[in-house]
């Protein structure tokens, strides 16, 4: 199979999505007033070129072959036509899937038809597809092998089409993602306040998703794979200091920029914000950084992403309520000395500044967006955590406490809410303790919590004694699953039922040969869980 997304998504994809501004109401005539409106706007000349339809452009039903249909009261002249008037702009065209037996809207669902529906896709001209996962936990596969499945059934029609992956960020970074797709989920879905915007920012910082030694999930992106913490809500927030604060942390995050508002009846600031050429520019840098956090405290962030020209992008943000002047020291991103400031919203150079440079006093929510330095040798990129600090690369005996997980339940997936575990102790600070014995390894948890481990093929056992701490209260109840992968694929290991503290602590001693992922599952109603002792072997 040729791999033609290689030259796909070298720089964050752009575009716009119908879901953010329509959801499911979008129709043959808002899409092409839509296409009409990239071009005329100046965002397609900015950069926008993929427009996507998403959930509600399909039937329930397919065709007495098996074909997708689109919906004839919405698109009466069929999917071809709307992608060639997409194409006649000098645009191109994308579409949304669900990988499941149903959309999340309940249309239908590519489970079972994947290499019918990437050739019909293919035959309607589309360049970009959505892939979305409701219901793909019935599919009985894992995410990667899902994933992989559609990668390889759009090669095969010899269209090159970006897939974008739409797991609600349950760890595709942690899976191969980058193998798979050009861009994929790190977050659960966008709303437009600001609250759920830096959520989402915060999952792609790494913030809740995966351990902090990571700083970010940074490492996992590049030029063709991206971190997406989803869609712009630039538009639909309450004010423009809002939009531009979103902006511009998508565009330092080197996110996928795919607007969401209603292009026909945008005002002029906010066609200003999504076309700020200079700001789009710190996106599009061909290095492919993502920018990451180097100072915070108190809603008061900065962030650094070192650009190919040997500049770097600096974004100064206060996200509290306390107005705030902000300083940024050189050594915080790798300079010293007399450095030249230009500020990209002013478009303007506003001074050679020694040492530092402090913001203006930033109200909530305020930013500035400054390129710092001179063209010359490319600053160093931040260094990715080492290989040995999160996946298996010994032989013997690896205690999962000694790693890093890869991927923690996200704090704003409502599902999965969890909690991070602890390293060798109890999540109460105390040793860990089952029965008479206690543990210098393992992993404490309260309350539900999931994680997933990198094993990367190396391991051949899991093994761990589980319990719940002897001071729960003597009705507590806890469970313990280990599962392959992410909870998609619905790949049981390991299940404990459900455990009361006066029972006898349970060894588990399970095969992971060749498993990438393991992740790790306590339930229990802020209940104290024990994974005493995890850890898997290898030869
Ligand atoms: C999910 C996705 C959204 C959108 C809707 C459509 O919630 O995360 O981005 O595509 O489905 O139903």
């Amino acid at each position: 199979i040729m791999n033609m997304s290689q030259k796909l998504a070298l720089t964050p994809p752009m575009g716009w999505n119908s879901w953010n501004a329509f959801e499911q109401k979008i129709d043959e005539k808002i899409i092409k007033e839509i296409a009409d409106a990239l071009v005329r706007s100046g965002m397609r000349d900015a950069g926008y070129r993929y427009l996507v339809l998403d959930d509600g452009w399909l039937q329930k039903e397919r065709d007495s072959k098996g074909i997708l249909v689109a919906d004839p009261v919405k698109f009466p002249s069929g999917m071809k036509a709307i992608g060639d008037y997409i194409h006649a702009k000098g645009l191109r065209f994308g579409i949304y899937e669900d990988r499941g037996k149903l959309t999340c809207q309940g249309l239908a669902g590519s489970y079972q038809h994947e290499a019918t529906d990437m050739a019909t896709f293919a035959s309607w001209g589309v360049d970009y597809l959505k892939l979305d996962s409701c219901y793909a936990e019935l599919n009985k596969r894992l995410s990667s092998d899902d994933y992989s499945l559609y990668r390889d059934e759009i090669a095969k029609t010899g269209r090159p089409m970006i897939l974008s992956m739409s797991d609600f960020g349950n760890g595709a970074w942690a899976w191969g993602g980058e193998k798979i797709g050009q861009l994929w989920r790190t977050s659960y879905d966008i709303y437009p306040n600001m609250d759920s915007v830096y959520n989402c920012a915060e999952t792609s910082t790494g913030g809740n998703v995966t351990h902090p030694a990571f700083n970010g999930l940074g490492q996992f992106a590049g030029p063709g794979h991206w971190n997406d913490p989803d869609m712009l809500q630039v538009g639909n927030l309450k004010t423009d200091t809002e939009s531009r604060a979103h902006f511009s942390l998508w565009c330092i995050l080197a996110a996928p920029l795919m607007a969401g508002n209603d292009l026909r009846k945008m005002p002029e600031s906010v066609r200003a914000i999504l076309t700020a050429k200079e700001v789009i520019a710190i996106n599009q840098d061909p290095r492919g950084i993502q920018g990451y956090k180097v100072f915070k405290n108190n809603g008061q962030e900065v962030y650094n992403k070192p650009l190919a020209d040997g500049t770097t992008a600096v974004l100064i943000l206060n996200k509290s309520d306390k107005p705030a002047a902000i300083t940024v020291p050189w050594e915080l991103i790798g300079l010293m000395g007399r450095q030249k400031v230009r500020d990209l919203w002013l478009r303007k150079d506003i001074g050679t500044f020694e040492g530092s440079f402090t913001s203006p006093r930033l109200a909530q929510h305020e930013h500035v967006l400054l390129r710092i330095g001179s063209r010359g040798r490319p600053l160093p990129a931040p260094a990715p955590l080492p290989v040995e600090r999160y996946t298996v690369t010994k032989s013997g005996v690896t205690y999962l406490s000694d790693l890093c997980y890869i991927w923690l339940s996200d704090l704003c997936y409502i599902w999965r809410r969890g909690n991070p575990p602890v390293s060798g102790l109890s999540a109460r600070q105390e040793p860990l303790v089952l029965g008479e014995n206690f543990y210098r390894k393992g992993l404490g948890c309260q309350g539900k919590s999931v994680m997933m481990y990198k094993i990367n093929g190396r391991a051949s056992r899991f093994q761990a004694t589980v319990g719940l701490d002897p001071s729960n209260s003597p009705t507590a109840e806890g469970r313990f699953r280990v599962m392959e992968e992410d909870f998609f694929g619905n790949k049981m290991l390991f299940d404990s039922g459900k455990l009361r503290p006066d029972a006898p602590p349970k060894p588990i001693d399970i095969d992971v040969t060749n498993k990438g992922c393991i992740m790790l599952e306590f339930t229990g109603d802020n209940v104290l869980g024990t994974w005493a002792e995890a850890r898997v072997v290898s030869k």
